[in-house]
């Protein structure tokens, strides 16, 4: 078989998924975001070269990219940048394009190949915000296109996350299931019938909302929220104020998620009525907490959802399996 990448450009995450000797898909992460050392600050430049920071420079500025620069921001109390926001290229940050290029570069490394064929996630735009997922694509297109190392050049397709998902997890039913990919900044969903999408739609209410939402709620910063976050049981009872706040976003969050999906589902013109009954994957940061699953089937169960379901399925592998999605389209293109 030739070799082939998958590719989630996620708000927080970036991810890159190939296979191994063996046929194992061997994934790669790295964290989307990044600190700016201006070159005309010598001594902070100088001081994080001897403690072996790595750094990228550029004419009068360096990078610090990814989880170094988490540890760093957190260290020496800077604020760190995100390359993108809400699932797309931030608009707020100037050197965006240029940082997410490096990032995307670096951890797809060296192609096997020239014209290596490859598949990157896109998310759709979003119900609930004005978003510009086209223009997204197009920048993540360019990136591609400007990845040449030791002259191989790589051959990039776009996929929705959510059918990416779809791809991962649901091969023995022809792909037919709705993917739901829970990020940082978006929560990808998509309907799919033997491969073909038939609805694909976003809610800028993921991860990141939780963060500020609970933050709103008790007076505490988003970033002491998202470390809570991560201690948090959705099983449990709260034993205190953020436990409580950060349990009951997430409840709200699954709620309007799956009055999403049967919007859509009513609003579809494709007749979707189900032969089998219907599976639904989950993956992503956001339903890592204990008890995600079990709250998501419960308003499940109690929302009069218009087609019989089956399976939910959380992979193992739930914060890689939208780029091992990406390169199973690469492998089923090819
Ligand atoms: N153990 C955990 N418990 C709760 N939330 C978590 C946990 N681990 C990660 N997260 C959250 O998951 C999110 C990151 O998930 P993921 O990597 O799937 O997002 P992404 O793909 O980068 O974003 P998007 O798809 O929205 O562009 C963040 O909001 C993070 O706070
Ligand atoms: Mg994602």
């Amino acid at each position: 078989m030739c070799n082939l990448t998958g590719v989630d450009c996620g708000t927080y995450n970036l991810i890159c998924s190939k296979r191994g000797e063996n046929g194992e898909v061997k994934s790669r992460k790295e964290v989307n975001a990044f600190l700016e050392i201006p070159l005309d600050n010598r001594f902070t430049f100088n001081m994080m070269k001897k403690a072996k920071v790595p750094l990228i420079e550029r004419e009068n500025v360096a990078y610090v990219v990814g989880e170094s620069a988490v540890s760093l921001a957190y260290t020496l109390q800077l604020e760190l940048k995100r390359p993108m926001k809400d699932g797309c290229l931030n608009p707020q940050e100037k050197d965006a394009f240029r940082i997410l290029s490096i990032m995307i570069h670096s951890l797809i490394g060296e192609a096997a190949q020239d014209k290596e064929v490859l598949y990157y996630s896109v998310p759709a735009n979003a119900v609930n915000k004005e978003t510009d997922a086209d223009y997204h694509q197009k920048v993540l297109e360019d990136v591609f296109k400007k990845y040449k190392v030791n002259n191989k050049t790589v051959q990039a397709f776009p996929i929705n996350e959510g059918l990416a998902l779809v791809f991962a997890e649901l091969s023995h039913k022809n792909y037919t299931g709705i993917g739901a990919s829970f990020g940082a900044g978006m929560i990808n969903l998509c309907y799919s019938i033997f491969s073909q999408p038939v609805f694909s739609m976003s809610s800028v209410d993921s991860g990141d909302w939780i963060d500020r939402m609970a933050a709103k709620a008790t007076g505490e910063s988003a970033v002491v929220i998202n470390k809570e976050k991560t201690k948090v049981d959705l099983l449990k009872s709260p034993s205190n104020i953020i436990e409580r706040a950060i349990q009951s976003q997430y409840k709200i969050l699954i709620e309007k998620t799956i009055q999403t999906i049967k919007k859509a589902i009513a609003d579809s013109t494709t007749k979707v009525k189900a032969q089998e009954p219907l599976d639904i994957v989950i993956a992503g940061g956001t339903s890592s907490p204990p008890g995600f699953i079990e709250l998501f089937k419960e308003v499940l169960n109690q929302s009069q959802f218009p087609l019989p379901i089956g399976e939910i399925i959380k992979p193992k592998d739930h914060l890689y399996a939208v780029a091992r999605g990406c390169l199973i389209a690469a492998e089923n293109a090819v």
